[in-house]
């Protein structure tokens, strides 16, 4: 029998917009259940501190249009610290909680799926991440409203390239995954896209932009912060408490503008969107997904489903086993870079 009382929600990794429609749905969705709702404060941090305190309804009624998390979020691994493990079951036993709701990306929901699997707590998760480099979902809430804003920030570039004939480089997040900058250079006409998965082409990506340069008199190019280019010591960057490369000090917007003034002659400028793609309203896409995906996180704990997260499969919102969601990083394929290659002309 599934004797579920309590419910925890935490949200951990990068902040995204789309959390706190997650958060609403699923407190909401709760009330049906009359489970109770305990909020656990900025990510897995929340459970090694016991920072966790009721969540009511009124507090997530006017929270769908909010950017951020209001639960907050941290990097915290409890697995690096010094009796992680051991503080994060006593705050789940200490506070009552019966199942815990994770909202997070491959970060957060690997140490959930490690928690359900060796320390059978009771857990499901909902699939966030800017990167929509999570597998098991066909898209993570918080990417569409990130690539929102970049589109809107290459408009401006692109306004201004063309006013002084220039041509402009727009550097965008996304870590290992180019779906940031694949999603932004086709969305906004962009006269190339550099993405992590595919080695960079200088040579060639110059030649066509000085052609681009003499129809238009500007271009247009968009990089992901993952992209090595010449100049670049990976071995010297540093790395977060998940081993993760922290990518921002890389710099890639900056260099590749450097490269292509060396290569065509044409003066260039380079933009870093950074944080700013993190915040703001959320999209109606990534509201109606977040909401859907704390309904059906809640749902899974009511039928006892643990161990899986509310994926997007199709246009329905399913459980998705966590094992299957973490067990490798969701890359772009070549048929995804085929396409926007469609768009080099
Ligand atoms: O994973 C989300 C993300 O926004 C990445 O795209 C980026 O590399 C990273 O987080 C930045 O992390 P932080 O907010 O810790 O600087």
């Amino acid at each position: 029998m599934n004797m579920i009382k309590r419910v925890g929600i935490l949200t951990g990794g990068g902040d995204c917009s789309g959390l706190n429609p997650t958060i609403r749905g699923a407190v909401y969705r709760a009330q049906d259940y009359n489970y109770e709702v305990y909020g656990i404060q900025e990510g897995w941090k929340g459970l090694v501190k016991g920072n966790i305190s009721p969540l009511s309804l009124s507090e997530v009624k006017e929270i769908v249009d909010r950017g951020g998390t209001v639960l907050g979020t941290s990097r915290l691994n409890p697995y690096k610290i010094d009796n992680g493990i051991k503080q994060v079951l006593d705050s789940i036993k200490k506070f009552k909680l019966d199942a815990i709701i994770a909202i997070g990306g491959e970060d957060t929901l690997s140490v959930a799926n490690k928690l359900f699997k060796e320390e059978n707590v009771k857990l499901v998760g909902a699939p966030k991440t800017m990167d929509n480099d999570l597998s098991g979902t066909d898209y993570t809430f918080g990417f569409d409203s990130s690539v929102t804003w970049a589109i809107e920030a290459m408009r401006s570039l692109q306004d201004s390239g063309r006013s002084h004939r220039r041509i402009m480089v727009l550097e965008v997040m996304g870590r290992h995954a180019g779906w940031v900058a694949l999603f932004t250079g086709m969305a906004s006409g962009a006269d190339w896209t550099l993405i992590p998965e595919e080695k960079a082409d200088i040579k060639k990506m110059c030649q066509h932009l000085k052609e681009v340069y003499k129809k238009n008199k500007y271009a247009s190019v968009v990089i992901s912060e993952g992209v090595i280019l010449p100049g670049i010591d990976v071995e010297k960057e540093s790395l977060d408490q998940f081993g993760h490369m922290i990518l921002r000090n890389r710099g890639v917007g900056n260099l590749l503008a450097d490269l292509i003034k060396k290569n065509t002659g044409i003066e260039t400028r380079h933009a870093v969107i950074g944080h700013i793609q993190r915040g703001g309203s959320p999209t109606l896409f990534d509201r109606i997904l977040g909401l859907r995906c704390g309904v059906t996180a809640v749902d899974l704990i009511a039928q006892g489903k643990f161990g899986y997260i509310a994926a997007l499969k199709g246009s329905e919102v399913i459980g998705v086993p966590l094992e299957k969601a973490v067990s490798k990083l969701k890359v772009v394929d070549k048929k995804w870079w085929k396409l926007a290659q469609v768009f080099f002309k």
